[in-house]
Formats: C-alpha cells, sequence, structure tokens
C-alpha cells in the first residue's frame, strides 16, 4: 500500500503592508514571508473515501472545511481521480496564531495526494490549486523567504543570508482574519494619515540580505498590527514584555494573536523564551528558526 507524508512548515510575517480594499474584498499586500522550523505533517493513505484525522499538541475540525480536506477535493477534481484518500495531520503549528497552519496543512495535502495519486502536477499547477485555497497556500508549498503580491498568492522568492532566530507567544483564543482587515478598513478611515501603497521596505531588504538581525529587528513591520491591537489591547503589552526582555525586535504575525520576537542567535532565543514562559502573558511560548524550506515529501 502506497502511504505519502508531507512535512510543511509554519510561516512569519517580517513586513505586511497593506493597501485598499478591492471591489473584491480583498486588500492588495505585499507580504513578506518566512518560513520557520514549525512543521505539520500530512500522511496521505489510500481509502474508500475523504476522510480527515488529526493528533499532536494542537487539534483543529476535521469536517469537509478543514482546508487540507478541501485541498485533497481539489486536486482530485484536477486530476480526474476519485477523492479516496485518509489525511492524517500531525499537527504542531499553533491555531489561529496567524502563522497559516491551516494552509500549511493544505499545501501538503496537495503534495501527498499528487505524490500519492501519481497525478503528476507540475509547481505551476500545484501553486495555482493553492492560490484558490487561500492566500497563504502558495508560500507553505514553497516556503525560505519571499515576498507575496496581490493578496499575497503572487511569489517571488528572496534569497537570504543566515539564519534568523525567533521566539513566539501565543494567548487563548483567536482573532478572525476577515475581522482583523475590517478593523484595519475602520481605523483608516477615521485618521487623517494618507494611505501609502504598499512596499516593502529598502532597510527590511538590506538586513535580510546581509543576515543583520539587529537592522531586522527594527525593520519588522505589520499593517495590520495597529488593527490587532485595537482589538486585543492586551497584546501591546507582550510585545513590550518581549523587548524588555532583550528581544531585537517584536511583531504580530499576520492577523494575530501571535506575538512573533527576534532574538540575536539560538541561546538568546532560548532564553527569551525561558524569561516569556515565566510571565503570565502567554498561554505558551514556542522556539524555532528560519528561514526552512516549504512542502516537502519526507
Ligand atoms: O484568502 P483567505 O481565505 O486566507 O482570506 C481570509 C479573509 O482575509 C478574506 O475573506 C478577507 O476578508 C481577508 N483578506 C483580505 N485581503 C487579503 C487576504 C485576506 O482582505 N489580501
Amino acid at each position: 500500500m502506497t502511504v505519502t507524508t508531507d512535512r510543511v512548515p509554519a510561516k512569519v510575517n517580517r513586513e505586511l503592508s497593506v493597501g485598499p480594499v478591492r471591489d473584491d474584498g480583498y486588500h492588495d499586500l505585499v507580504n513578506v514571508f518566512h518560513a520557520v522550523s514549525l512543521f505539520d505533517e500530512v500522511t496521505a493513505t489510500p481509502a474508500e473515501q475523504l476522510h480527515v484525522s488529526v493528533d499532536g499538541p494542537v487539534t483543529v475540525p476535521t469536517g469537509p472545511d478543514n482546508l487540507a480536506a478541501r485541498a485533497a477535493l481539489l486536486l482530485a477534481r484536477h486530476a480526474g481521480v476519485r477523492p479516496a484518500v485518509a489525511l492524517h495531520i500531525r499537527k504542531d503549528i499553533p491555531v489561529a496564531g496567524g502563522m497559516a497552519g491551516g494552509s500549511a496543512d493544505a499545501a501538503a495535502a496537495l503534495v501527498a495526494c499528487d505524490a500519492l495519486w501519481g497525478s503528476g502536477a507540475d509547481l505551476e499547477t500545484l501553486l495555482e490549486l493553492a492560490a484558490q485555497l487561500g492566500s497563504d497556500v502558495p508560500f507553505a508549498l514553497l516556503g525560505g523567504m519571499a515576498v507575496g503580491l496581490g493578496r499575497g498568492e503572487r511569489l517571488t522568492t528572496v534569497e537570504v543570508a543566515g539564519e534568523f532566530h525567533w521566539v513566539f507567544g501565543y494567548a487563548d483564543g483567536g482573532l478572525s482574519t476577515p475581522a482583523v482587515y475590517a478593523e484595519c478598513d475602520r481605523l483608516r478611515a477615521v485618521s487623517s494619515r494618507a494611505l501609502r501603497w504598499p512596499r516593502v521596505s529598502d532597510d527590511l531588504m538590506a538586513a535580510l540580505q546581509t543576515g543583520d538581525a539587529v537592522g531586522l529587528g527594527q525593520a519588522l513591520d505589520n499593517a495590520l498590527q495597529p488593527a490587532a491591537l485595537s482589538l486585543r489591547p492586551a497584546l501591546k503589552d507582550a510585545l513590550a514584555a518581549g523587548r524588555d526582555l532583550g528581544a531585537l525586535g517584536s511583531i504580530v504575525s499576520g492577523s494575530g494573536l501571535m506575538c512573533v520576537f527576534l532574538a540575536a542567535s539560538e541561546p538568546d532565543a532560548a532564553r527569551l523564551a525561558a524569561s516569556l514562559a515565566g510571565t503570565t502573558l502567554f498561554a505558551a511560548v514556542r522556539q524555532a528558526s528560519g528561514p526552512v524550506p516549504g512542502a516537502a515529501l519526507v
């Protein structure tokens, strides 16, 4: 019996620049994605019918809305095969944190089912299918570092010097992505500041290309952060606490809820993670480094 397993990383945003709302309800973005070493694993096994199960430290619903199930259905339709597969997700990426764990599972399911069914979809086809599933799914296929344009799905890979070390703190609950974008629009409507067209900052690119963690810490920027802080004011103290404990920079990941802290080195990240875990600010604290590759068969 053929079984294929695919491992896929979480993402954080190093810079997220958001334009005005479009006619289709989405916002044009410049989204600097970075894949980090927290992984989910998706195993695809032949079965009578599509079935999803989940285990691991984190759990998610397994019904038809599960993004991995939708990925399997989409690929089956594209390849003209029956979606006769059992998907087992070993879940380690925190949920509802702005780390695109659901998108990661969808990307992993595409790659695993493609291998299981021998459908032979090339990367371009997989990226197209991924974009139909969600704005962050194409990046989960590629991994590494990339700039995403449009909804975030039109990707250009970025070369990075060295490795960066991160600590993640996540609180209980979640923030709904559409609600955070709507709050961003609301705050902008009442602000007198002119809206800048989304762009990548030169300082961020320079820091990435020279492996300059101090420069990167100063250049981290997320246009959705004011909206996330407005909906969840406690995040402000959480971000400040990390900086007080020695982080080079702190940012909310994507539409939240995750707080992301940059450390100068792996030992510094371990110390920062231990200090943050000793506060009452977060339900859980994790440590990871990146960039790492995207969905890959193991
Ligand atoms: O594409 P995805 O399903 O991940 O997007 C979830 C929601 O986030 C969208 O329905 C939309 O409200 C918001 N969004 C947006 N602009 C983007 C990406 C997402 O407004 N570029």
